[in-house]
């Protein structure tokens, strides 16, 4: 048996819709530099298929946070993985994230940044999953809101699988 996953997104609807995304902000940064921060490892194809959408000149970073393990629940604890390697200082910041789902995640990392002295700093995220927020986060740009369904593909897993997936479904688990 196998974890039967339903398409929610086909791979032509992201792809368009990341076009808007990457149009959107190529003119609303028109004239900079932008500095993309992609949260690893859930971001990581949205972020790259992103930047190619992106005219002005790019910078991208990579970060990673701890989020729920093999859980499909959030612990509440978040904690820095792997830090960027580059000074945000005066940079013109978008963290890229996959999904924000109790909002905990990004409530925290976005203080931090904050904290280091960005000249801006935005947040872009593929997936809102609003039903689930526990704290509030300000999404600047964002590709689809979501039900509060368990959803996998394009960078997103579950038990570290379907990351792989060029379209984004919904899991239920062998068994369930
Ligand atoms: P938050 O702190 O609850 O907003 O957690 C966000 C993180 O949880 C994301 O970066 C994902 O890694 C993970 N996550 C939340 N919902 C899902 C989902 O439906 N599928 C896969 N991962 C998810
Ligand atoms: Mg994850």
């Amino acid at each position: 048996m196998a974890d039967k996953i339903n398409v929610m997104f086909t791979e032509e609807q992201i792809t368009d819709r990341i076009k808007e995304l990457g149009a959107q902000i190529s003119k609303e940064y028109e004239g900079k530099e932008v500095t993309l921060i992609c949260i690893l490892k859930g971001a990581s194809v949205f972020a790259c298929e992103l930047a190619k959408r992106i005219t002005v000149p790019v910078q991208m970073e990579f970060m990673r946070v701890s989020s729920y393990g093999n859980e499909t629940v959030s612990s509440g604890v978040v904690k820095i993985i792997q830090d960027l390697d580059e000074p945000i200082r005066g940079k013109n910041v978008i963290v890229v994230e996959d999904i924000i789902d109790t909002g905990r995640t990004m409530h925290y990392l976005l203080e931090i940044l904050q904290h280091r002295g960005p000249e801006t700093l935005k947040l872009c995220t593929l997936l809102d999953k609003p039903d689930r927020r526990v704290t509030e986060v300000k999404m600047d740009y964002n590709g689809f809101v979501i039900p509060d369904e368990f959803i996998v593909g394009y960078g997103l897993d579950y038990a570290e699988r379907y990351r792989n997936l060029p379209y984004i479904g919904v899991v239920t688990p062998d068994g369930e």
